[in-house]
């Protein structure tokens, strides 16, 4: 049986391993590409905050670990594309890709613009199938290990695709199309030996969500419902992403892993 006498590796090892993660320089991204270096990857860190990815890149050659900096809008065919060759070209290959770059500007509905619908669909939606197309393409030239399987993808969506948030009309839309596009994108990558499952955290500790324009009392009323009554932290949406990054996870594709502190549960 697979596995059985599997005692020698570490737990959620990844020597040797490739891994892009987008939006690495803050937030939940830096938080993933940390833990990813950590469990022996090299990263290539994209962002559009380059600078950001820098802290990161020196945070990762701290640990001995090894990375690229590239400028990408994940908005962007052309960067994406620039993304995976600069990707190829440092590192020759792609074994993991964690999909996280996403933006969330909150817009009441009926003041909500085309352009910023569009623009929320564009970074969050788009940019996943994009990236995640040029990247599976790669993938697919990989050496099989011995279950077969090239490569794994992990995009993080939110429970924003599970339930309404008002002011949000634009990103639920974009992290419901995620998890449908993860389910059926895995039918086509798994018999290639690629595997792909979606995150779905809830209220975590970032940069970006502190930035939100939600009023003290909103804050208080997000916490209410979370049975843990707190904010996750990076961290522990980082953990998640590393179990499905390793082999650890080998049997798991089309999946969603809610990560909420039991919001949802309710
Ligand atoms: N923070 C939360 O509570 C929460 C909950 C559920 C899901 N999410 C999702 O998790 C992901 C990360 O969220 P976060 O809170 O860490 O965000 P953040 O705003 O703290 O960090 C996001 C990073 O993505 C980068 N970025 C923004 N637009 C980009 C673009 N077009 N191309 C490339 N990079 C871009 C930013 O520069 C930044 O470094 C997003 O997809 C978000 O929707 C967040």
């Amino acid at each position: 049986m697979f596995g059985l006498n599997k005692t020698t590796t570490k737990f959620c090892e990844l020597k040797g391993k490739v891994a892009i993660v987008t939006g690495a320089g803050k937030g939940m991204g830096s938080a993933d590409a940390l833990k990813l270096a950590g469990a022996g990857a090299k990263v290539v860190l994209c962002d559009i905050d380059v600078d950001s990815c820098q802290q990161v890149a020196e945070q990762i050659k701290k640990m001995r670990g090894d990375s690229l900096v590239v400028r990408c809008d994940i908005g962007k065919k052309a960067d994406i594309d620039n993304t995976v060759s600069e990707t190829i070209k440092k590192f020759g290959k792609i074994d993991i890709l964690v999909n996280n770059a996403g933006i969330y500007p909150f817009q009441p509905f009926l003041e909500m613009k085309e352009e910023q619908f569009e623009k929320v669909i564009d970074v969050n939606l788009k940019g996943t199938f994009l990236l995640t197309q040029a990247v599976a393409k790669e993938m697919q030239k990989n050496q099989p290990n011995e279950k077969g399987q090239k490569g794994s993808i992990i995009n993080i969506a939110s429970i924003a695709a599970l339930m309404g948030f008002a002011g949000l009309t634009h990103y639920c839309a974009s992290k419901g199309g995620m998890v449908g596009m993860t389910r059926a994108m895995a039918l086509e990558l798994a018999p290639l030996g690629i595997r792909i499952n979606v995150i779905d955290p809830g209220a975590i500790n970032t940069p970006g969500a502190s930035q939100a324009k939600m009023t003290d009392e909103q804050r208080v009323a997000m916490l209410a419902p979370i049975p843990m009554k707190r904010q996750g932290e990076a961290e522990e949406i980082a953990g998640a992403v590393l179990f499905l990054a390793s082999d650890e996870s080998s049997y798991m594709t089309g999946s969603v892993m809610v990560v909420d502190g039991g919001w949802t549960a309710g």
